[in-house]
């Protein structure tokens, strides 16, 4: 939350509370337009990991719904089945595999006593349910033998106390879907769902699913509302999705294969998440991708946030960490064509096989994607040898399409400049970089771009992180300290936005109780959500990018680290106003006079948004999401420019209206 302090320069300086120290003048070079800056620099990177989707954005409350799980009955419990002795003929749930194409399996329940047989849902994690708010229940009944003649749905707390209930009345043999609408009387984080019966016989279950009413935009089956509007706060420019390593998937079997993710929801086959059992110090067996959140889904989010899509998809390469399996040449062709249908998908007309589909779920006018990206994070001459393929194939027919490639998991090394040696050989449009680091690599490299051939390939940011501790530990932090470090980095990114198009954080999100992958930009449990002080630095940029950038000196140099200082400037012909962002990574307030040349006409008052901790370690957390979050001041300015004070350890943004 933004709060508003109006305050004088002098006052500034004097609240800090330590001696600032006085460089020579930084001077911004209002009038010198370097770059442009693409309206696509800060965007977001979703992966389905740490229960991001399912669990997570995916507002569905029913684990296991369908029944497809590995352990089919994975998410349910009976807690007086009569598999129990001392429940003797109560009642017992079983799982059928039918001879359906999709989604086969569903349950089975003989009720031998209704007042003892329950069938109950976990949940993820519990659910989350609020108070007075709506929830609408679906399920798919068949009445089998016997004459079950109600079946009673009921959100229960932990101790087994009903917190609301409502029931449906089965009444035919063939499926059939019912619906009803269940409203909490308390607000409970760990609710769980409890599924009796009025009368004896034999019913078959599936697609048991509850959401809330309130979900972004309202749409059914929609997403949580919190969690895109954090997203939506930041002014993404691209959304990159489904991943990350899911898009390779740990077998080739197990890629993630868009064309099984649309269509009616109860016919997208689900699949184990691949992050399920990575890491061992994490074991999540409950992790699967119902595809709930599928292609459509996140091309409607992209339209939604006013974002570019970004698809990324499979080029015949399982995850090099895991098996590496290939797709031999000759065979590469499938993975070809669901790109090009891919394409067809997002933007085709409504007559085509799938603009047609597109048209179906609801949305007949294209989607307007403009970027593929092929493969992942792969590395070597397996991935130069298939990205050729793909570029070809993409550019005959679709010749406007920009295609995105990698240069593999890390930022240095053979791998790395093995990949970005070929992809500038093939002149590649767009070359995705990743890098996990220690906060002092993020310092250190603010200048990484500076040196890069303006006519070479253009570069995508396209995962970035600072590691408290290293590389996915799960001791990582998601502290001040990591997320400053990422902000003087940043500054080297939008200064070198002539080169670098796109940037996202990654991952983006986790479950409190359901990751696997530390750090994260935001993270959420089943009622809340905060944005870390990381979300914040993102959001800042995002908001204050401008879109030209500007050359800002200290003694004739571009501002990397002199007094710990790092910072960038750039002009908002939107709104005509000068932007400056300037690091402070040291522990020491700095008191920094500014100079803007070739502007003379200043506002008098400008705006101040200050990223602030004294405490590197400090982090936001549910109970506390703005112990590092951005305050706004009004600020004075001279005709000349004007002298400001920034506090220890802070990111601090100015605009002033140019007036020219
Ligand atoms: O962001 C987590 C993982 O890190 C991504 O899935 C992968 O691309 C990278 O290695």
């Amino acid at each position: 939350m933004i709060k508003s302090v109006i305050t004088s320069l002098a006052s500034l300086a004097f609240f800090t509370g330590v001696r600032a120290q006085q460089s020579g003048p930084m001077i911004v070079k209002a009038d010198e337009v370097v770059a442009e800056i693409q309206p696509t620099m800060y965007g977001i990177f979703f992966e389905d990991i740490n229960f991001a989707a399912d669990g997570g954005l995916y507002a569905e409350l029913v684990k296991n719904r369908s029944f497809e799980f590995t352990l089919p009955l994975m998410g349910w419990s009976q807690p007086n089945s009569d598999r129990h002795s001392q429940n003797e003929n109560s009642g017992f749930a079983t799982v059928i595999r039918s001879d359906r194409k999709h989604n086969a399996r569903f349950c089975r329940v003989d009720v031998k006593n209704d007042e003892r047989y329950s069938l109950v849902n976990e949940g993820f994690r519990g659910m989350g349910i609020k108070e007075g708010e709506q929830y609408n229940l679906s399920l798919k009944a068949a009445k089998q033998e016997g004459n079950i003649t109600k079946i009673r749905i009921q959100f229960i707390d932990t101790t087994g106390q009903v917190l609301g209930e409502t029931s449906v009345s089965p009444e035919s043999n063939d499926w059939k879907k019912y619906t009803a609408v269940l409203t909490p009387v308390r607000t409970v984080a760990k609710a769980q769902l409890k599924i009796t019966f009025e009368g004896t016989g034999s019913i078959d279950l599936d697609m048991i699913s509850v959401f809330p009413e309130n979900t972004w935009k309202n749409r059914p089956n929609g997403l949580r509302k919190d969690l895109v509007q954090l997203l939506y706060d930041m002014d993404p420019g691209f959304l990159r999705f489904p991943g990350g390593c899911i898009v390779e998937g740990r077998t080739l079997d197990r890629r993630y294969q868009w064309k099984k993710t649309v269509g009616p929801v109860e016919e997208r086959d689900l699949l184990v998440n691949r992050w399920n059992t990575e890491f061992g110090h994490r074991i999540t067996p409950d992790y699967y991708q119902s595809f709930g959140l599928g292609f459509f889904e996140y091309f409607q989010l992209a339209e939604d946030l006013g974002a570019e899509p970004l698809p990324i998809l499979s080029c015949g390469m399982a995850c090099q960490f895991n098996t590496g399996e290939l797709v031999p040449m000759d065979q590469l062709d499938p993975y070809v064509q669901d790109a090009l249908d891919l394409i067809e998908f997002a933007n085709g007309p409504v007559d085509s096989h799938w603009g047609k589909i597109r048209k179906d779920m609801g949305h007949p006018e294209p989607f307007n994607m403009k970027y593929i990206g092929v493969g992942n994070e792969q590395w070597g001459p397996e991935y130069i040898k298939r990205y050729k393929v793909f570029e070809k194939a993409i550019k005959e027919k679709y010749p406007d399409m920009i295609i995105v490639s990698g240069s593999g998991p890390f930022p240095d090394g053979e791998y790395f400049e093995y990949g970005m040696k070929e992809l500038k050989k093939l002149n590649a449009e767009i070359i995705d970089e990743h890098y996990y680091r220690s906060p002092e690599w993020f310092r250190e490299n603010a200048d990484r771009y500076d040196s890069y051939d303006r006519n070479g390939p253009k570069i995508f940011a396209g995962e970035y992180a600072a590691q408290s501790v290293a590389i996915a530990s799960p001791e990582n932090k998601n502290n001040w300290e990591c997320a400053l470090s990422e902000a003087a980095f940043v500054t080297g990114l939008e200064r070198n936005a002539a080169v670098v198009h796109l940037t996202s954080y990654a991952p983006l999100m986790a479950h409190t109780e359901g990751w696997q992958w530390t750090p994260d930009l935001i993270w959420f449990d089943n009622l809340g959500a905060y944005g870390t002080p990381n979300y914040y630095v993102q959001k800042l940029f995002s908001l204050n990018k401008g879109t030209h950038v500007v050359p800002v000196e200290l003694e004739g140099k571009a501002v990397i680290g002199q007094n710990e200082l790092y910072a960038t400037a750039s002009l908002d012909k939107n709104t005509d106003e000068i932007i400056l962002k300037i690091v402070n990574t040291s522990g020491q307030s700095r008191r920094q006079k500014i100079v803007f040349e070739g502007s003379s006409r200043l506002a008098s008052r400008g705006k101040m948004t200050v990223l602030q901790s004294d405490d590197p370690e400090a982090e936001n957390s549910l109970e506390h999401p703005d112990m590092v979050s951005p305050v706004e001041k009004e600020i004075k300015v001279r005709k000349d420019g004007m002298e400001i004070s920034m506090q220890p350890y802070s990111l601090n943004v100015v605009r002033i209206k140019n007036g020219k």
